[in-house]
């Protein structure tokens, strides 16, 4: 019988594919409906400029034409966006060859009218109704964090139990998990170097719906949770590796400037940083699934999927050095700088 900290056999990678694949058609039919194929195919364009043809916000419009070119319908080559030759023929109003009766065809989907009101801001309050909004008043009910628990534990746990074998926690003696969820990190973490105590960072109500899987991790005598709001609160200091696990992508640059500061200040002289995050490549064109991950993010949150390049642009700044990545599992890699 398998328990719950050993590795599964299969990789995740298929379910991340058919769960992100959710947001293919929305970004095919937005991008129709603003005329994005038409502008794209009178570039080469910067996304600044884009944006500004076709009247929506360059941030969201990057990550839509992140998840287009990893489709194989836009390219960006020295920083300009371009089509292709499948969007040319089939994506242009005036192609004779053109999808667009099949593509709006119908009732426009809720993803569909998400997408649309990211990249035109001011139509709706995007954040009603969605965690950030509490996230960002730091107010959390106890249901809600459960519930958030629990599909976070659900789709972190094998990479918490990679993370944990990587290697990267080497040495490491005591270690916060910053915005830690169910905790899932933190806990293989201290099963896979019993050398290792952790304490989870979270909201009030989070902490509490830790507890029950750090008593099934059977790991409560070196793994504890410690109440601190990230944006309002001091952070406990001293400790020697900071561990973030998909926290970045919720928030936008500026923001993780501010978590980068936070960090720096708080952790341990020659102490590490570690992101976990599902990386994007150097140009943000993919790979497929983080391009669709990041729309997710793009949809729910203030954030995105960041390039490597893009965190070491916040991380360096902040004082961190000997910035670099490693792959961990499936499409997550493991970030890390140290305090110099
Ligand atoms: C996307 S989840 C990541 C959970 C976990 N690290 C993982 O990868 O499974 C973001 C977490 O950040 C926590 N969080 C959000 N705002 C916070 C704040 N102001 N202070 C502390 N934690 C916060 C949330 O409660 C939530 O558990």
């Amino acid at each position: 019988m398998t328990s719950t900290y050993d590795m599964p056999v299969a990789g995740d990678e298929p379910i991340w594919d058919i769960f992100l694949s959710q947001h293919f058609f929305p970004a095919l039919s937005v991008a129709d409906e603003i005329g994005l194929f038409p502008a794209l195919a009178d570039g080469p364009l910067e996304t600044d400029a884009l944006a500004a043809a076709i009247e929506v916000d360059a941030r969201a419009l990057s990550i839509h034409l992140g998840l287009l070119a990893a489709l194989g319908l836009a390219t960006r080559r020295e920083g300009k966006w371009g089509d292709t030759a499948v969007s040319r023929a089939y994506l242009v109003p005036d192609s004779p060859f053109y999808w667009g009766a099949l593509i709006n065809g119908g009732e426009p989907s809720q993803l569909h009218r998400n997408l649309l009101a990211a990249l035109r801001p001011g139509t709706r309050d995007w954040t009603e109704g969605r965690p950030v909004g509490n996230w960002e008043s730091g107010q959390l009910e106890i249901e809600q964090a459960r519930h958030i628990a629990a599909f976070m534990h659900a789709h972190s746990l094998p990479a918490a139990i990679a993370a944990a074998r990587s290697g990267v926690f080497e040495g490491v003696k005591s270690l916060m998990d910053v915005g830690a969820g169910s905790g899932c990190f933190a806990i293989a973490a201290a099963r896979a170097n019993p050398g290792l105590r952790a304490t989870i960072m979270e909201l009030p109500a989070m902490c509490e719906a830790a507890r029950p899987y750090i008593e099934e991790g059977e790991v409560a005598d070196r793994v504890t949770a410690q109440a601190v709001d990230m944006f309002r609160e001091p952070w406990p200091e001293g400790h020697d590796a900071l561990f973030f696990s998909n926290i970045w992508h919720d928030w936008n640059e500026e923001t993780c400037g501010e978590l980068a500061a936070k960090a720096h200040a708080a952790l341990a002289p020659g102490g590490r940083i570690i992101l976990h995050e599902q990386l994007m490549n150097d140009t943000s064109t993919g790979p497929l699934t983080t391009a669709s991950f990041s729309m997710l993010m793009l949809l729910g949150t203030r954030g995105k999927q960041y390039s490597l390049a893009e965190l070491r642009a916040i991380l360096e700044p902040a004082g961190f050095s000997e910035v670099g990545a490693v792959h961990s599992r499936g499409y997550y890699s493991l970030v890390t700088g140290r305090k110099a």
